[in-house]
């Protein structure tokens, strides 16, 4: 038996990364899973390689920054699989600068995408989720950077903490008809978004993500890296029935970067 057996679930930024692996564990315990990103050639794999694999799954291509994008997600999810009981608000991006040298840009995108996108995505499903009962699970992607700051990151630490905000407030407004909302706080989770910045040619967004060499051999000293399979984990555990009661809180997952 799975612990999602019978569940529906939207997993956005799924392409690759922790989202990924998120919507390959929820597929394996049981769920249906609707997954989203703006990439769509590795959305559409990750597609098919839960369905090769026996599980449920469909998707389409979306920006969580584009309401519209982010209600034909939530309309086709409970179109085609009859409800929507568990979202994971996971699609993000850094765009570091010193805030001296950051640009309106670097500072709208990386907080469009994880704040506002999370907010577009939880409005968007309210309307299939907020029913008496319902017992719907939303799980926010924030990091430690968001709890503790992080030089270089003052857009990405500003969206991170005001998900904390977000998420508590939510899980007041909601926490009547059995939703819960939590957030996970990450450490260094091995992903695109952090491998040497200087060996990656792909660009997002016009621009390399990643992070310095030197930065990652700092914090490599310090802790054990997780993989995006590790990080699954957290999640399956607040969408599930052994989460029923806990709500409002961030969940640190870090090794020890931040405690
Ligand atoms: N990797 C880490 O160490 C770490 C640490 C703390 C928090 N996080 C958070 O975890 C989440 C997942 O990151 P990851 O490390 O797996 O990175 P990743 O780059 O591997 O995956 C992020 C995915 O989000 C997608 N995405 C970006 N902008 C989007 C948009 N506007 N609409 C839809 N999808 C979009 C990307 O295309 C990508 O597939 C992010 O919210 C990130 O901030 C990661």
């Amino acid at each position: 038996m799975g612990k999602l057996d019978g569940k529906v679930a939207v997993v956005t930024g799924a392409a690759r990364g922790i989202g990924r692996a998120d919507a390959l564990l929820f597929a394996e315990e049981g769920a249906a899973v609707f997954v989203t990103d703006i990439d769509e050639a590795p959305l559409l794999e990750v597609i098919n390689g839960i369905r090769a694999m026996g599980g449920i799954a469909d998707g389409c291509a979306g920006d969580v920054t584009n309401i519209d994008d982010c209600q034909t997600v939530m309309d086709r999810a409970a179109k085609e699989f009859g409800a929507l009981d568990v979202l994971v608000n996971n699609a993000g991006l850094t765009r570091d600068a010193l805030i001296h040298k950051m640009t309106d840009a670097q500072w709208d995108l990386c907080v469009d995408i994880s704040l506002k996108g999370t907010f577009n995505c939880i409005r968007a499903a309210s309307k299939y989720m907020l029913k008496e009962g319902h017992n719907g699970r939303i799980i926010n992607v924030a990091s430690v950077a968001g709890l503790m700051g992080n030089i270089g990151q003052v857009n990405y630490s500003a969206a991170k903490s005001g998900l904390i905000g977000l998420t508590k407030t939510v899980a007041r407004e909601w926490g009547r008809f059995g939703i819960t909302c939590n957030v996970i706080a990450y450490g260094f989770v091995d992903t695109r978004l952090t491998r040497e910045k200087e060996d990656q040619q792909e660009e997002v967004y016009g621009e390399a993500v990643g992070i310095p060499k030197k930065v990652r051999d700092l914090v490599l000293l310090q802790v054990k890296p997780m993989t995006p399979e590790d990080a699954a984990k957290p999640v399956l555990f607040l969408a599930s029935d052994d989460a029923a009661f806990i709500t409002g809180q961030v969940l640190n997952v870090s090794a020890g970067i931040y405690m």
